[in-house]
């Protein structure tokens, strides 16, 4: 929160909201978070809680009707918010790249992958068509795609989806960008595919210190690739810190909820998952302070007036629960 050298992204109180029946909804409500040179950060919570439109904020892309209302956004100390269209556009795909939530709507499925990976070059990197298509086959090989040749010739469909993953991440770290932005980049494939998918992620970041922005809704995909985790829920941050200590000593109850609610993969004596009971709120109706408190097990009359803020920034760990220690 100091501003160090090392901090590409600085987003402070960043507030985004929808127009809705009676008023607004805000997606996302004060969120605070840093990511800094070669480190990964994971926003994680339930469907609905604004990891994406929090993630397409940092880039200029909130799906209309929505807006960013109040906040700030620097970009190695540039404030995005203000910055024009086309420094937003020229900063998208080359210094900050984004892998979005639905990949197979990225990739045209009238051209072939090599087709698009060659147009993308040739626009983001400047490249003649002849290296664009060498440094495809590059890329293609590096993501681990045996035969790059074919895979160039083929069409997206003729892909199974963790192909089709690797070539959306070959597309974004084709201008080796400094930030990518990962939207549930593992969500829609199967646990070994998943599994080579971040270890393929956390290779390319050890090569040149890239940053990671992780969105998923499954606490075991961040924690196993997060250096750092903003728990958002109902588009508030609940709770923030180093992911070993938020894994190891969570303080809010919806974070414990979390942990509960994860498959073990290995067979143990442990406790089953516990799933959270209830539904995520309606955004357009939440209870006053905090908002897990209709699902919450430890919930109690105080929590109706609490303000919703971290009680510390990230790297201190913070809870919006005021109420740990003193639970029965
Ligand atoms: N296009 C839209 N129009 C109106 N409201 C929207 C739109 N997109 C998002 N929202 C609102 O913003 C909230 C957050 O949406 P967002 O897509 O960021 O959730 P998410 O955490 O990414 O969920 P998921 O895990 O399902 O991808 C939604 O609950 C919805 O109320
Ligand atoms: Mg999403």
């Amino acid at each position: 929160m100091n501003g160090t050298a090392s901090e590409l992204l600085a987003v402070r109180d960043l507030t985004i909201g929808f127009p809705a029946p009676g008023g607004l909804l805000l997606a996302a409500d004060g969120i605070d978070f840093d990511v800094a040179v070669g480190r990964t950060v994971g926003l994680v919570g339930e469907s609905g809680c604004g990891k994406s439109v929090t993630l397409r904020s940092l880039l200029g892309l909130v799906p209309y009707p929505g807006e960013v209302l109040a906040g700030t956004i620097h970009w190695r100390g540039e404030e995005m918010l203000t910055a024009s269209g086309k420094r937003q556009a020229t900063l998208r795909g080359t210094e900050i790249s984004m892998i979005f939530q639905d990949p197979t709507s990225c990739l045209n499925p009238v051209f072939t992958v090599g087709n698009q990976m060659v147009e993308t070059l040739r626009k983001r990197a400047g490249l003649g068509r002849r290296e664009a298509r060498t440094r495809a086959m590059e890329l293609l090989d590096r993501v681990g795609l045996s035969a790059p040749e074919k895979r160039l010739a083929a069409y997206p469909h003729e892909l199974s989806g963790g192909m089709r993953q690797r070539v959306m991440i070959a597309i974004s770290i084709a201008t080796r960008p400094r930030l990518l932005l990962a939207d549930e980049p593992t969500t829609a494939l199967d646990v070994t595919t998943q599994e080579q998918i971040l270890a393929l992620l956390k290779e390319l970041q050890a090569e040149d210190g890239m940053a990671i922005l992780l969105v998923s809704h499954d606490l075991g995909v961040i924690s196993e690739t997060c250096d750092e985790v903003v728990v958002m829920y109902a588009g508030r941050m609940l709770e923030a810190g180093y992911d070993r200590e938020v894994m190891r000593s969570p303080r809010h109850p919806y974070t414990r909820g979390l942990i509960e609610a994860m498959p073990s993969l290995e067979v143990t004596d442990e406790e089953p998952p516990v799933p959270i009971g209830g539904q995520p709120p309606d955004l357009t109706a939440l209870p006053p302070g905090c908002p897990f408190q209709p699902r919450c097990k430890f919930v109690r009359d105080q929590c109706a007036e609490i303000p919703v803020a971290l009680d510390a920034t990230l790297a201190e760990h913070g809870s919006a629960c005021p109420f740990e220690g003193v639970r029965s």
